[in-house]
């Protein structure tokens, strides 16, 4: 796969565990930022992956900015990724998708930014998993977007880091991708299967 300019914007639980995936897993070019420049969470990816700060400029430059930021922080996000041409992976999940009768976080950033393209990936798939994949079968990250380059360019990615990438169709699926993350905290927490629950996807023949 090609050397890719990669950024994180959101340098939490989630995107630090992405970025420490990337960075360990791969040899792509990768820069981090959080809610503000040189914010705690994101000096402590700096200091221990070797990584730097993503600026604005560095921000519009990417290949791939991966958002992965709380849902309610996506118009901000997106105010920084004005007039960005490349691919964003939203990876954010509201806690009340499917119930708040609001398009996904994945459609929010869509119409936020018009000149990027969106693809939706990492949302259904526990922080612990992308930092331990396991040994028990790869996990899937389902890939949702109009534009099937990115898409494809986002799936290798994935595979990259050790995950089954699966068609996940249109962006406007999305909102069912967000869904199954909810649905994984939920199996974590109340029916007792910890943060290493993860789905796989296969053909039953
Ligand atoms: N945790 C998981 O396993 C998991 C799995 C799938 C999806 N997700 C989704 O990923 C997103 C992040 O979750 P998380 O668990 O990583 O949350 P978190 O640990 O609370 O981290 C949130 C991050 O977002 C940053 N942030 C907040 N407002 C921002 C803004 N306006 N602009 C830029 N960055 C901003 C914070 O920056 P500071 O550190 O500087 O405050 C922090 O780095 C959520 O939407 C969540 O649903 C999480």
């Amino acid at each position: 796969m090609k050397a890719l300019n990669i950024s994180i914007l959101g340098t939490g639980d989630m995107g630090g565990a992405i970025a420490t995936a990337i960075s360990r897993r791969t040899r792509h070019l990768l820069r981090v930022r959080g809610s503000q420049p040189g914010s705690a969470s994101a000096r402590r990816l700096i200091d221990e992956l070797g990584v730097a700060e993503a600026t604005d400029q560095d921000f519009l430059a990417s290949d791939i900015v991966f958002v992965v930021v709380p849902a309610a922080a996506i118009e901000q996000a997106a105010a920084i990724l004005n007039n960005y041409r490349g691919i964003v992976v939203a990876v954010s999940v509201s806690g009340s998708v499917g119930q708040d009768g609001l398009p996904s976080a994945a459609a929010r950033m869509a119409a936020l930014l018009p000149d990027a393209t969106l693809v939706s990936a990492f949302t259904s798939i526990w922080s612990n998993v992308i930092r331990e994949p396991g040994r028990s079968g790869k996990t899937s990250v389902f890939v949702c977007s109009d534009e099937d380059n990115a898409k494809d360019v986002v799936s290798g990615l994935a595979n990259e880091l050790g995950f089954e990438p699966v068609n996940g169709g249109k962006l406007a699926m999305a909102l069912y991708a967000e869904m199954m993350g909810i649905f994984a905290v939920r199996l974590a927490i109340d029916s007792g299967y910890g943060r290493k629950i993860s789905f796989h996807a296969f053909r039953a023949e």
